[in-house]
């Protein structure tokens, strides 16, 4: 999930791995630490050579959280910061991550979620604004299709807007649509990489299995099956979950993946390229100002955004039910600031 060289590095002792492969400082911060996603997310951060220094905040038990991972034997330092001490968690942040608010239960939406996840999300935005306004801010918390306007939108009124520094996680979309591609072709996942476009929540994803050349070999019953296992994964969980909420261990592990894939284009690594949920022109003459496509990352964020390139006749029709669910996803999150 890391960098060849990071993994080179994870192999070694970890004396040698962190006396000299960081290039630079990088400080992580995750807000919503104490949770289903925070805590394994914070373990992967603590095992990722390039995070030096980890923040760990959330309203209930980061620092517990904090004094647990921070026994585990990488260089990195790492901080518990409890409800009332945010500012302190954000101080000289570069790279924010948040998995703060509910998650869902059988029989619920993502956007279902909105009435509670969009105040916690423009809360900890704004403080980020204040105290970290140059930090990339990686947005997990649901719904990403509203939660990220949301983002966006609050930076903007406090005048630091940095459409390349907000990003929405979509990973979890590329990391099922490769194994579950890997299933049905019986071929390795690392050789099933498919980019995944639009947005994260049912009908808005839309995964490309025809620019794959395994995914391609994929057609009728089998497509539809697997379009929709990509499309509407996190209900698999959610329902096996049977109320306990849904995907963490899974989200924390894409969460490290991207957050190392970030900190590898800020350290200037070259062809770091992911899908990703950003302020894009992809659809803005459509009124569809952020859309998930692959994006170049480097030294300030986003570095290029790739269009999507050319589709199948399913896929277009799968674009064409994304657009209107997205614009309206978008258009709330904005509404909420606004
Ligand atoms: P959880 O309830 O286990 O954890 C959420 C944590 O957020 C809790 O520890 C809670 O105390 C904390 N929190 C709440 N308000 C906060 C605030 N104002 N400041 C800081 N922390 C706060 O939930 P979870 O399973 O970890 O899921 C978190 C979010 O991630 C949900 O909205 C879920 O839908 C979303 N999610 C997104 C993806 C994705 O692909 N982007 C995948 C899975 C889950
Ligand atoms: C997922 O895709 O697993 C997450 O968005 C959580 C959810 O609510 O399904």
């Amino acid at each position: 999930m890391f960098s060849r060289s990071a993994l080179r590095t994870l192999a070694a002792p970890s004396s040698r791995l962190f006396s000299s492969s960081s290039a630079r400082q990088s400080k992580v911060a995750v807000l919503g630490a104490g949770g289903g996603i925070g805590q394994p997310l914070s373990l992967l951060l603590k095992s990722d050579p390039l995070v030096t220094s980890l923040n760990l905040y959330d309203i209930r038990g980061a620092p517990g959280v904090a004094a647990d991972v921070s026994h585990v034997d990488t260089a990195s330092e790492v901080k518990g910061f409890a409800a009332d001490h945010l500012d302190a968690a954000l101080d000289g942040v570069e790279v924010v991550v948040i998995p703060a608010g509910v998650p869902r239960k059988p029989g619920m939406t993502r956007d279902d979620l909105f009435n509670t996840n969009a105040s916690i999300v423009r809360d900890l935005a704004a403080a980020v604004a204040r105290v970290a306004p140059t930090a990339c801010i990686l947005v997990i918390s649901n719904p990403v299709n509203s939660t990220v306007p949301i983002v966006a939108a609050t930076l903007e009124k406090a005048g630091v807007y940095d459409p390349k520094r907000v990003f929405g996680v979509t990973t979890l979309d590329v990391v099922r649509a490769a194994r579950f591609t890997s299933g049905v072709t019986n071929a390795k996942p690392s050789e099933t990489p498919i980019t995944v476009v639009g947005g994260h929540s049912g009908a808005t994803i839309v995964p490309l299995l025809s620019q794959s050349s395994k995914g391609k070999s994929v057609s009728g019953e089998a497509y539809a099956a697997l379009v929709h296992r990509i499309q509407f994964g996190g209900d698999e969980v959610v329902q096996a979950k049977d109320g306990a909420g849904s995907a963490t261990l899974s989200m924390a592990y894409a969460g490290a993946k991207f957050t190392n894939a970030v900190l590898r284009g800020l350290n200037g690594e070259k062809g770091v390229v992911t899908p990703t949920f950003v302020k894009s022109p992809l659809y803005a003459d459509q009124g569809i100002d952020f859309f998930s496509s692959n994006v170049e990352l480097g030294p300030n964020g986003v570095e290029k955004i790739h269009p999507i390139g050319e589709l199948s006749a399913e896929e277009q029709k799968l674009l064409d039910a994304c657009l209107p669910e997205l614009k309206k996803n978008i258009e709330k999150g904005k509404a909420f600031v606004a």
